[in-house]
């Protein structure tokens, strides 16, 4: 068992102060050689993280029209995805693993979304036209300063991201008509699944066991992501979740793998119009 890469995932939560001096070249060539080592979701996607450092005084929430404030972060990536096969996923299931890894290294990270501004951050950083980009992640050594633990402290609670979801209102056994607590075996691969990071912390993942079989859905529309975003969150963020998932089982010795909902021919279960199957859990 890998207790610390578990322990990453589960500790693993948004930066928003960082120690503003860049990281060293070692720390850097680690980064970019973890972000070309993730797992994918679906191989036939081309995945890349183009690593920035932050120029002085660049505020990228603002250029970005993110929401909240994410201070003197020193570098980020800008993570993009090329394929058609469940991109905004995929994307959002290898950017995660980078986070948690991130995590793992003592670093800190903070998603910052740019969906409905996908053209310019597009043009911005030269990535070509048919780049899908859902947040960029900045990221560096997160501020020991007690100013700068207070501001990380009210951000997550500005998003209640404090308030994770319990499992028993995520988990749902045979049908989706009432949520449960899961078994004590299936616990790990869901404790890890449900800290997985979202845009507002909308948390739009549910889990269905049924014959056998872990199902993952994710909510259509949430508040959180407000009525005009497409459902680029959404599917994203049931990725980030995924790549949660992939990471405890690397963590805890279980091999297996998602198969996305559309690629083996397998119907998802009768399910309620509000959600959207994604995939389901693959154990060998
Ligand atoms: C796709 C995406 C976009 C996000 N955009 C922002 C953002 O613009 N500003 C921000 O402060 N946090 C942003 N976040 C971070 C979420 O608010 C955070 O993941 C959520 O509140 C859960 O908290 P945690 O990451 O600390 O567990 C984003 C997260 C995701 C996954």
């Amino acid at each position: 068992m890998q207790a610390d890469l578990y322990q990453a995932i589960l500790a693993r939560r948004s930066v928003r102060r960082y120690d503003q001096n860049a990281l060293d070249d070692d720390a850097l060539a680690r980064v970019r050689e973890l972000a070309t080592h993730v797992q994918p979701l679906e191989p036939g996607n081309r995945f890349e993280a183009r690593l920035q450092s932050t120029a002085p005084g660049q505020d990228l929430v603002l250029d970005l029209g993110g929401y909240g404030r994410v201070v003197n972060p020193p570098h980020f990536l800008v993570p993009y995805i090329v394929g058609e096969a469940f991109p905004y996923s995929d994307l959002g299931c290898r950017v995660e693993q980078i986070a948690v890894r991130l995590a793992a290294m003592d670093l800190g990270s903070c998603f910052i979304g740019c969906v409905g501004r996908e053209e310019g951050v597009r043009a911005r950083f030269g990535l070509p036209p048919e780049a899908r980009v859902v947040a960029l992640l900045a990221f560096g050594r997160p501020s020991d300063t007690l100013g700068g633990r207070a501001v990380n402290a009210l951000m997550r609670a500005g998003v209640r991201a404090t308030d994770k979801l319990p499992l028993q209102r995520l988990f749902y056994v045979e049908t989706l008509e009432q949520p449960s607590a899961p078994p004590a075996g299936l616990a790990p691969l869901l404790e890890a699944a449900r800290q997985a990071p979202s845009a507002v912390n909308a948390q739009p993942w549910r889990f269905l066991w049924q014959d056998g079989q872990l199902h993952l859905f994710v909510k259509r529309r949430s508040i959180g992501y407000g009525t005009t975003l497409p459902m680029r969150y959404s599917l994203h963020d049931g990725g980030a979740c995924m790549g949660n998932v992939l990471l405890a089982m690397e963590a805890l010795g279980i091999a297996g793998h998602w198969a996305p909902y559309g690629q083996d021919g397998l119907d998802a279960p009768p399910h309620p119009e509000m959600l959207l199957p994604l995939a389901h859990l693959i154990l060998e």
